[in-house]
């Protein structure tokens, strides 16, 4: 236990390189995380080794990958705090849990005129997927605004939230912004109007710790990437009475009973929302993320984290006309901004130059950028592995771009 940056560094061969010549800086966390040797060797310990199909052999690769897979459901399952692994549906990742609960969740809920509530601040995965429901449904979806910092304007969800709102569907952390919402109180209060609510966890899970019974909340998506684990898998976490009254999302093999022409009978929680082969090596990648995680004191990290974004902060507003984007008093190591000289774009070319990568564009919220007038901000998201050095260098880089501007 502890906190070593130098350890944990020594543990991503992602930073172990140089881009253009320089040693490289990543901060572009926010949009997938460097994943631990720890997590590439149990990948490839699966293809080498234990190849197989899951839950559909009694030869030995069988039960060796299902008892791999199943093992890895266990270790979301404790490291949500859910209360059984009937509550953890493997999926592709946050959009494709949230499409399952439109899908399925959604679509049986909602009748015309009913209500989803989400902020102006969510991913488009969150916005996209109800807009489509409302359509076929004829229901409506409300908006709950956010002032100047990033912040949602609670006055306002309490005022929207009301005997028609049937599902609330609202981001933890915001992936542009960096804004901590207060979420188990939109939980309290929604669950006091009969509502259910569904969180977008995709950055809270490496920003602060889940406790998905503590939070109350009925549903919880995230994707593993953003978690040091694999592209590709993702969870769903839903309670368990909840997801018992669920229609299956999709059809095939693995979330069936019985089948004949005349009639399918569905399979148990959680197989009746995994039809198909899933990502066998992923999800087995994930456990080894959790695994990894559970070797360093979270609280060690969210404190180094925080210290970052305190120094990233200070640093970035001592640069001439630079803007900061999102400056919530609550809020994690995520840093955009904008420069008056410099489109986002050119921004991000000339640090990479310096072998620097940050994301730049409208990072999937383009209502968020609409809220500041901007087309676009330059992002440097940060994970544990960064330092007060990685964003020196970053100032550096910005600072040399905007003499190439001058
Ligand atoms: N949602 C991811 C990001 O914020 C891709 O970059």
């Amino acid at each position: 236990m502890g906190f070593d940056i130098t350890s944990i560094r020594n543990d991503f061969p992602n930073l172990q390189q140089t881009v253009h010549g320089e040693p490289l800086v990543y901060l572009d966390n926010a949009a997938t995380t460097f994943k631990p040797q720890s997590v590439i060797d149990a990948i490839t310990n699966h293809y080498s080794h234990e190849t197989s199909n899951v839950h559909r052999g009694v030869h030995h690769l069988s039960e060796v990958a299902t008892a791999a897979y199943e093992g890895a459901r266990e270790k979301v399952r404790a490291f949500l705090n859910a209360n059984s692994t009937k509550e953890i549906i493997l999926t592709s990742g946050t959009t494709d849990s949230i499409n399952l609960m439109a899908q399925s969740y959604g679509r049986a809920l909602l009748d015309e005129g009913d209500e989803i509530l989400i902020t102006e601040m969510e991913h488009h995965s969150n916005i996209v997927p109800w807009q489509m429901l409302c359509q076929e449904k004829g229901c409506v979806l409300k908006v709950v605004p956010m002032n100047d910092d990033g912040e949602l304007i609670i006055e306002e969800f309490h005022k929207l939230l009301n005997a028609k709102t049937k599902l609330v569907s609202v981001v933890y952390i915001s992936n542009s912004l960096g804004t901590i919402n207060p979420i188990k109180d939109i939980i309290k209060a929604a669950h006091a109007q009969g509502t259910s609510v569904i969180v977008d966890g995709a950055q809270a899970v490496s920003h602060t710790e889940i406790d998905v019974q503590d939070l109350d909340c009925d549903f919880f998506a995230f994707s593993a990437h953003k978690l040091y684990g694999p592209t590709g898998v993702g969870v769903l976490y839903g309670k368990e009475a909840l997801l018992d009254t669920m229609a299956p999302y999709r059809g095939g093999g693995d979330m069936i009973a019985s089948v004949t022409f005349e009639k399918t009978t569905y399979n148990v929680l959680p197989y009746k929302f995994e039809a198909g082969t899933p990502n066998v090596a992923g999800v087995i990648g994930l456990g080894a993320a959790i695994d990894y995680l559970n070797t360093l004191d979270f609280t060690d990290i969210l404190q180094y984290k925080q210290k970052l974004l305190a120094y990233g902060t200070d640093q970035l507003s001592s640069i001439k006309d630079l803007r900061l984007i999102g400056t919530a008093k609550q809020k994690t190591s995520i840093l955009s901004f904008v420069h008056p000289l410099i489109h986002a774009h050119d921004m991000g070319t000339l640090v990479d130059e310096q072998g620097i990568a940050i994301r730049t564009g409208h990072h999937c919220t383009q209502p968020v950028m609409k809220h500041f007038g901007v087309p676009a901000t330059s992002r440097a998201s940060l994970a544990m592995y960064n330092t007060t050095e990685e964003i020196d260098a970053l100032v550096k880089a910005i600072l040399h771009a905007v003499e190439v501007f001058q």
